[in-house]
């Protein structure tokens, strides 16, 4: 097998055969969020399985293409779905379709994902600024050889999660008047969901929603020089915290229930991460 940042020139290469579109933004759509795609007008759709050998997932409710094109005239590159560690993806893997992003041209990364509620104020279903993460539960994407090329050793961590683009997803939220929290996004290895106590030690460590992708994500893409932000949709209450148990359809409909919100918001951001970059 070639080395990961190999496989990753070379889907660079494949898609850079069929387009010269750069997109600016790339988002990566969670689960139950992949109706923002409809609002793209696509310059060229890739399913991820027209990539040879890429990490797809097989996970209910999530997409599995890129779409390059244009959110409101803006150019962008979305993937409609992910891939997770808990499906057996090793973490340098499961951050490779956000790589590709930013080695197509990204200079900004909206991460969205399905999260569970573990502050008690955010009932679902809500959306949350992510304005930092702890992903000490997880392997590190980094493991293994550092290609200099993309970044550091030992990258600083200290602001992921850009602050001047967090701003603007604040304005595109007080524009629209969506209500939007902010915290602590925690990343477990899944798939399993968390145990009471579990939640009650993420809790106590300050994590404000627990959910399997994105922090890992945001690493990688800001290792490589991408401003990173993140939205997460809170879909359930963590467990432990009212009397229902869990499962995955209910984050698929909580989904369904804030897309609307979600859209309007992204869309907004969008728009407004743009006009923040035509002034850079
Ligand atoms: N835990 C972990 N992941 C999740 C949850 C949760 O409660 N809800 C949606 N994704």
């Amino acid at each position: 097998m070639k080395e990961q940042w190999q496989r990753i020139e070379n889907y660079c290469a494949l898609i850079r055969e069929k387009t010269d579109f750069v997109p600016e933004i790339g988002i990566v759509l969670g689960s139950g969020l992949k109706k923002l795609a409809e609002r793209i007008k696509p310059v060229l759709r890739i399913p991820f399985k027209d990539l040879p050998d890429f990490p797809v997932s097989e996970v209910a409710g999530h997409g599995n293409e890129y779409i390059l094109g244009y959110l409101n005239d803006v150019p962008v590159a979305v993937m409609t779905g992910r891939v997770h560690m808990y499906e057996g993806f090793s973490a340098t893997d499961a951050v490779l379709p956000v790589r590709l992003l930013v080695l197509l041209g990204c200079k900004k990364i909206l991460i969205t994902n399905a999260a569970g509620g573990i502050d008690p104020a955010m009932t679902p279903p809500s959306l949350m600024l992510i304005t930092d993460h702890i992903t000490s539960f997880v392997p590190s994407p980094l493991r293994g050889k550092n290609i200099r090329s993309y970044g550091e050793r030992f990258p600083d961590m200290s602001n992921v999660y850009n602050t001047m683009l967090c701003e603007k997803i604040r304005i595109a939220a007080g524009e629209l008047n969506i209500p939007l929290f902010e915290g602590v996004y925690l990343q477990v290895p899944g798939p399993q969901y968390e145990t009471p106590a579990e939640i009650r030690m993420y809790a106590s460590f300050g994590a404000s929603a627990v959910g399997m992708s994105t922090a890992t994500e945001a690493l990688a893409a800001h290792h490589m020089g991408a401003k990173v932000c993140g939205i997460s949709c809170i879909s359930n209450a963590a467990a432990g915290l009212n009397k229902t148990t869990l499962n995955h359809k209910e984050v698929q409909e909580a989904g369904d229930k804030i897309s609307e919100s979600f859209i309007a918001l992204a869309t907004r951001a969008v728009e407004l991460l743009h006009h923040e970059s035509t002034k850079d």
